[in-house]
């Protein structure tokens, strides 16, 4: 595929086909993810890739439980600018929830890790920002999923599971106290269609030169 008809048609797919997803093709976009930038080439994050029946299920289960206090967090939407972003709104409430009640179905899931380690250099001036060491995985992550979509697999980059990382961690053996959940990105063809995903305008967020020098698209 084109690389930006891939990036233009990558979005969240959540609701899956029974076809398998092979592990030659989980190990393609795992090189892909392989592929982006780390601060400092440090190339923090490990991945666990879940595709028999049993890990899914308790993960999914685990995933459930968190989407579930999740929703009963979110605010009533009674105020939207329009019907469009309504219906937009309910459209993503209605596949998260799909994707809450059948994550075990999704032919493999993957789990992005980060290491708990330090990341803020310090000199005799005192400590240095240089930006979160999660800056340093989320480009392996969207690497992964642009490559799934080149392949016809979808994909979801979500992260409510990290309120139950420890039970995640208990299930998978993963050694406690060691990593976090960067993220949980399913994965599986399409139930419905890959498409353009509706964003601002480039044009509207952008500042050439100056701040609030903006241009037409
Ligand atoms: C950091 C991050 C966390 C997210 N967490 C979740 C999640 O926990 N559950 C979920 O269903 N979607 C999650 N999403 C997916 C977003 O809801 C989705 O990317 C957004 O609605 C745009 O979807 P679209 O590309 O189909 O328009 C997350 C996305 C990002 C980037």
């Amino acid at each position: 595929m084109d690389a930006i008809e891939t990036i233009m048609t990558t979005r969240a797919i959540r609701r899956y086909t029974d076809d398998p997803v092979t592990d030659e093709e989980i190990q393609t976009c795992l090189r892909a993810a392989q592929q982006g930038p780390s601060g400092g080439n440090v190339q923090p994050q490990q991945y666990v890739v879940l595709t028999e029946a049993e890990p899914k299920a308790a993960v999914a289960e685990w995933y459930r439980t968190a989407f579930d206090r999740y929703e009963r967090s979110l605010p009533d939407p009674t105020e939207f600018r329009d019907e469009a972003q309504a219906a937009s709104w309910r459209r993503t409430r209605d596949a998260s929830r799909h994707l809450a009640d059948h994550l075990q179905d999704a032919p493999a899931v993957v789990l992005f890790l980060q290491p708990l380690i330090p990341w803020t250099p310090s000199d005799d001036q005192g400590e240095m920002d240089i930006g979160r060491l999660d800056a340093s995985v989320y480009p392996a992550v969207q690497n992964f999923c642009l490559a799934a979509r080149a392949l016809g697999i979808g994909t979801a980059v979500t992260t409510v599971i990290r309120i139950h990382t420890a039970e995640v961690f208990e299930a998978l053996g993963i050694p406690d106290g060691r990593f976090e959940i960067a993220a949980l990105v399913p994965m599986g063809r399409p139930a419905g269609n890959f498409g353009v995903a509706p964003r601002k305008p480039a044009a509207a967020v952008t500042h050439w030169n100056r701040w609030g020098d903006k241009r037409r698209d």
